[in-house]
């Protein structure tokens, strides 16, 4: 089950499980991409895919998708939080952006572990992934709710592996910088933040990035980083975080000015 699946990274992940031979469930907001997509999957095999529509803002709306792929395949083998939303800038950005950037980058993740748990407790076996960010590790620059919903998203999935990691479930956590998505290119108040990205380093097609969660999920290995040196930069700030806020300043300053 891949959540965020009409498009983008997404859409790579949930195909490349189906190359793999899974049954994929897609959810998305955006209906039609979402249909389009199952649609191929169900051509290439038959009852291969189902597309179930939602706002996963709520804890009611993630029951209700997970429920309704339990009924339909009995259970989940791997649930993928990946949908998530680049918003919301600095402290002016409104309380309603903010929520929003809590309930789906956040909050649908622990909505979701916290209905999946019982049932992979109960067999001892089930896959929690999902999409953080190297801002997950480093920072956002020019935005706050993205920093802080991506820490937690990375915190969360560390804390379920500590948690439940002994009795059966495997996490992993993605955390990519910059992917070649409509998430990168919008042009929106934050689009000077992905400017900032797209100055830190290459920009991947998700399709690369699809290939390594693949793998990394093989190997059951927690932190996906498809950029190598994300791995370097988070050593770097543990090293010696004052040092690299100076980096991360100067940085901005290349791109905003100030
Ligand atoms: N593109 C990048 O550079 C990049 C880098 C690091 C992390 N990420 C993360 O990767 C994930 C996927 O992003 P992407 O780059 O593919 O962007 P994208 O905008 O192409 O895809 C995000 C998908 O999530 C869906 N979505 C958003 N809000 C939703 C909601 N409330 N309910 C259901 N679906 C919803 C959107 O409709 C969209 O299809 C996100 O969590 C994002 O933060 C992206």
């Amino acid at each position: 089950m891949v959540t965020g699946s009409a498009r983008g990274i997404g859409r790579a992940l949930a195909s490349a499980f189906h190359a793999e031979g899974a049954r994929v469930a897609l959810v998305d907001l955006d209906q039609s991409d979402l249909h389009t997509l199952a649609g191929h999957m169900n051509a290439a095999r038959p009852e291969s895919a189902m597309a179930l529509p939602a706002d996963l803002t709520t804890e009611a709306a993630n029951v209700e998708v997970i429920d309704a792929v339990r009924h339909a395949w009995e259970d989940i083998d791997l649930f993928f939080a990946n949908a998530g939303i680049a918003a919301g800038t600095d402290l002016t950005t409104d309380e309603e952006t903010w929520n929003k950037a809590f309930a789906i980058n956040l909050h649908a993740h622990r909505w979701a572990a916290k209905h999946l748990m019982p049932h992979w407790l109960e067999r001892g076996d089930g896959y929690f992934c999902s999409t953080a960010s190297a801002a997950g590790l480093l920072s956002q620059i020019g935005s706050a709710p993205y920093t802080l919903t991506k820490h937690g998203a990375l915190a969360f999935a560390e804390w379920l592996s500590i948690t439940y990691g002994n009795r059966g479930l495997k996490v992993s956590c993605l955390c990519p910088q910059g992917v070649n998505t409509d998430m990168l290119h919008q042009a929106d108040d934050f689009g000077r933040g992905a400017n900032v990205v797209k100055a830190a380093g290459a920009v991947l097609e998700p399709e690369d990035v699809a290939r390594e969660v693949v793998q990394a999920i093989d190997e059951e290995r927690f932190l996906i980083l498809p950029h190598p040196e994300v791995a370097e930069y988070a050593k770097a700030k543990a090293n010696d975080r004052g040092r690299w806020i100076g980096g991360m300043r100067r940085l901005q300053m290349k791109v905003y000015g100030y």
